[in-house]
């Protein structure tokens, strides 16, 4: 059965669209018409948008066009005439868009009624749907107050988790304070967003300095900014550290948003910036169970040319595959980017607590840490990734809220 053969049905009421838009507040429409191309509607506070009849018809939220269950999409595009005949529309009693096709050949008549917190909040979609409407570009001076919540309020509030996920949307970084130092604590933040993304180092590692380390992480050396696992297509999106004993000399932990770094290399070095975004590099690690490499620009950009995804990692490098007379220019592009992430202009350096935890985005917000001598006492930190849909999503549920 398809969508065209139950259009001769009325439809029923709007499924359960108002509580998907609670968010969008409860603002009723006044009015709508039809202006050209264009369905104008306009809300009781008087705020306007516009809607094309083609997209309003492709997002019918009747049962016929959506699954009543998932809330999917059954309508089908393609079931329609490329030229749909002009529709009639009204703002209805209750404060919805009403918007009535006639039939036309063998298409059934069919309408549609749109919850005006549903249009409203996709008026605005594109940059609530995407981080980029959020980003904020830091540097070292978020040291002064550098954007954090309580463990407590993490963990046992949700407009605590929403505080801490907005930060950390925004600025892709975000810490906890005070929290336990009981192995295992990251788990319970984990479980506030969804699930740990498992990579080879496991659902959770444990960063300590081990005697046959198979990734620098696990020794004692220093680190310089890197993202984790640059050699997979797809490296985790957001990275989780929480530290459990801190005790060793040295250890520090640096962050830096590698946005920031690449604008301001894009606008001093433009030369550097294009290689740098252009260029594709190997990433590539080995041990006796793997071998996962992919190659990539190390500054990926999105379809905007803003950058998107930081892949630096000088110890997962591999091999340079570059003909000779582009080698030259490639490492002067390749210092002047490593240069400027280890400015301390641009440098957020700190030393964890016990009890303290680092989210970080990371392809944005590049790690490292300064060397620690493991004889002067313990530190252990745990570790564990998670997929930025997740973290999407949670934040997108907890404003649901208002
Ligand atoms: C890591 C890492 C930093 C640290 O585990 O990926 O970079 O402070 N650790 O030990
Ligand atoms: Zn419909
Ligand atoms: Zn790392």
């Amino acid at each position: 059965m398809t969508a065209t053969a139950t259009e001769t049905q009325r439809p029923e009421p709007l499924v359960d669209m108002g509580e998907l838009s609670a968010y969008a507040g409860d603002h009723r429409l006044r009015s709508a018409q039809l202006d050209g191309e264009t369905v104008r509607v306009t809300w009781d506070d008087g705020r306007t948008a516009g809607y094309h009849p083609l997209w309003l018809r492709d997002h019918c939220p009747c049962p016929a066009c959506r699954h009543p269950q998932t809330r999917e999409r059954t309508f089908r595009l393609l079931d329609l005439p490329e030229t749909l005949p002009r529709p009639e529309v009204e703002a209805s009693a209750r404060g919805t868009l009403i918007v009535r096709w006639p039939a036309m050949a063998e298409h059934a008549a069919h309408e549609s009624e749109f919850d005006p917190g549903w249009l409203r909040q996709r008026a605005a979609a594109d940059e609530d749907l995407d981080d980029s409407g959020r980003t904020q570009l830091w540097d070292a001076a978020i040291a002064s107050n550098p954007p954090s919540v309580d463990f407590g309020e993490v963990t046992g509030s949700d407009a605590g988790l929403r505080r801490w996920l907005d930060q950390l949307s925004r600025y892709g970084l975000a810490l906890i304070d005070n929290g336990p130092t009981e192995p295992g604590s990251i788990e319970a933040v984990v479980a506030r967003i969804g699930w740990p993304r498992e990579t080879n180092f496991g659902r959770y590692f444990d960063v300590v300095s081990k005697p046959n380390p198979n990734n620098a992480a696990f020794t004692a050396i220093a680190l310089e900014p890197h993202i984790d696992l640059p050699n997979w297509q797809r490296p985790p999106d957001f990275q989780f550290l929480y530290c459990l004993e801190n005790e060793a000399e040295g250890g520090a932990s640096t962050l830096v948003d590698g946005f920031a770094v690449a604008e301001s290399l894009r606008s001093e070095d433009p030369e550097a910036f294009r290689i740098l975004s252009e260029q594709p590099v190997d990433f590539r690690f080995q041990d006796e169970e793997a071998d996962i490499a992919y190659r990539a620009p190390v500054i990926g950009l999105d379809a905007s040319g803003r950058p998107a995804q930081i892949r630096f990692n000088n110890w997962i490098r591999d091999t340079l595959r570059l003909p000779a007379d582009q080698v030259g220019a490639f490492y002067r592009a390749y210092r002047q980017f490593w240069q400027r992430l280890r400015d301390p202009r641009f440098v957020f350096r700190f030393t964890l607590r016990p009890g303290q935890m680092m989210a970080f985005d990371n392809l944005r917000v590049l790690h490292g840490r300064e060397a620690f001598d493991p004889n002067t006492g313990q530190r252990h930190l745990q570790g564990t990734y998670i997929d930025r849909d997740l973290v999407r999503s949670r934040l997108r549920v907890l404003e649901r809220g208002g």
